[in-house]
């Protein structure tokens, strides 16, 4: 098999790719270590930046979405037992966010593709790089057990956190910066109406917060925890119990529903530099990992495999490759901004247990200066909504 970009991995980064140079007349195929199922059922966050958002609509997927996302002019910021909303509309121009789960933006980019009658290869297994940085790099994998070879001009390593491509670069090639944070999120998706219009991110001295959703009767749930907790110690009246002290405020309250999904994750802050090695290109995942808390990753995704096919497409069009050459270093320049932002709400937000009175006072003292000061709402917001794209 031969192709012009071999794309590793049918998440958001892989798969808005795969449509990008489509719309450039561009061929891929895209591989994917699971299955359709799996990949269209996978929970994970759900708020699109308003550039994610129009991009989904110049590729023509933005149907359902302008159906069932739910539009979000502003965030509400909990502490002290009050709410201090932060008015992005107002604040950003008239910009807003938009939930809608990323699964279901899986949904919509695997069924443009596959109705293009462009190739998606699920189930793919074993896979691996080679030659990268040769002249013509090769993917190899087995379908259904049998060997497969794919010829390819460049490959894209969308393949995640956990995938092949990252590992497969020379480690003296890369410069890796890293943290880990010592809590975890536990979430849960609950048959309830939100008992909130938009998003509340709680700072509370038992831990972070937050309520999401999902549509007008799911509620998506999140609660600070160990980086380690078993899920296990959490039966369901335990977490509602947990929301309660947490999310209380005067006047408001909680509606609680029935349990559909629980889970824990670990949160880091993590960078790859370079995101390019010969012939490959890492994009979203498998370059950098953000914490959840300014609900950046998958738009971070997004905006590397814009500049990624940017660049393809000027090489196809002329044979120019100059703006591959620059790839990196244009998609790092956007990532630590990001970085940055979800480090800053994430320290901004959680009990850290090295945390001593006077850097809970001074989160106070910070989030009493981002609810009242114009500058520091605007500085929060326009990250929120999205930073421009260079
Ligand atoms: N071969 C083929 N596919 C692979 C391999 C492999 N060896 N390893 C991983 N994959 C697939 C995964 O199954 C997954 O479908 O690559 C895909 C990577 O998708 P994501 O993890 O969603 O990463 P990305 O597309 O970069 O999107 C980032 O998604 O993970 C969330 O929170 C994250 O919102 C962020 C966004
Ligand atoms: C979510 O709805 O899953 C969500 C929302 C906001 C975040 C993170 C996750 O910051």
């Amino acid at each position: 098999m031969k192709t012009q970009v071999g794309i590793i991995g049918a998440g958001p980064a892989g798969l808005f790719l795969a449509l990008l140079l489509q719309r450039l007349g561009i061929e891929s195929v895209v591989l994917e270590a699971h299955t359709r199922n799996y990949v269209e059922e996978r929970v994970r966050a759900g708020v699109l930046e308003y550039g994610t958002v129009e991009l989904m609509h110049e590729l023509g997927v933005g149907e359902r979405l302008r159906r069932q996302g739910l539009e979000h002019g502003g965030i509400e910021l909990r502490f002290g037992g009050a709410g201090h909303r932060i008015d992005f509309r107002e604040l950003t121009g008239g910009k807003c966010v938009t939930i809608y789960a990323q699964h279901e933006v899986i949904k919509d980019l695997i069924a443009a593709r596959l109705a293009a009658n462009r190739p998606i290869l699920f189930a793919a297994e074993n896979v691996s790089v080679h030659g990268l940085d040769g002249e013509r790099p090769t993917i190899q994998f087995q379908m259904n057990g049998a060997p497969e070879k794919l010829e390819c001009d460049f490959v894209a390593g969308c393949d995640g956190f956990h995938g092949v491509c990252r590992p497969s670069i020379p480690a003296n090639a890369l410069t890796i910066y890293d943290r880990e944070y010592p809590f975890g999120w536990l979430g849960i998706l609950a048959q309830a109406p939100p008992s909130s219009h938009e998003l509340i991110y709680a700072y509370h001295e038992r831990g972070f917060a937050l309520l999401s959703m999902r549509s007008p009767e799911i509620s998506r749930l999140y609660l600070q925890c160990e980086p380690d907790e078993h899920i296990a110690g959490w039966p369901d009246e335990r977490i509602w119990e947990e929301l309660h002290k947490r999310l209380a405020a005067d006047g408001w309250k909680l509606t609680e529903g029935a349990i559909m999904q629980k889970g824990v994750t670990g949160m880091r802050s993590f960078v790859t530099e370079p995101m390019q090695f010969g012939k490959l290109f890492l994009a979203g995942d498998a370059a950098h990992i953000v914490p959840p808390t300014g609900a950046k990753g998958l738009n971070l995704a997004v905006a590397d495999v814009r500049v990624l096919s940017r660049a393809l497409g000027e090489f196809y069009a002329s044979g120019k490759t100059g703006l591959l050459a620059r790839y990196s270093d244009i998609c790092l320049r956007r990532v630590w901004k990001v970085q940055r932002f979800s480090w800053w709400m994430t320290s901004l937000l959680h009990r850290f247990p090295d945390g001593n009175p006077f850097d809970r006072r001074r989160q106070l003292a910070e989030l009493d200066y981002v609810t009242s000061s114009r500058a520091a709402a605007q500085t929060l917001a326009e990250n929120y909504v999205g930073l421009p794209m260079e």
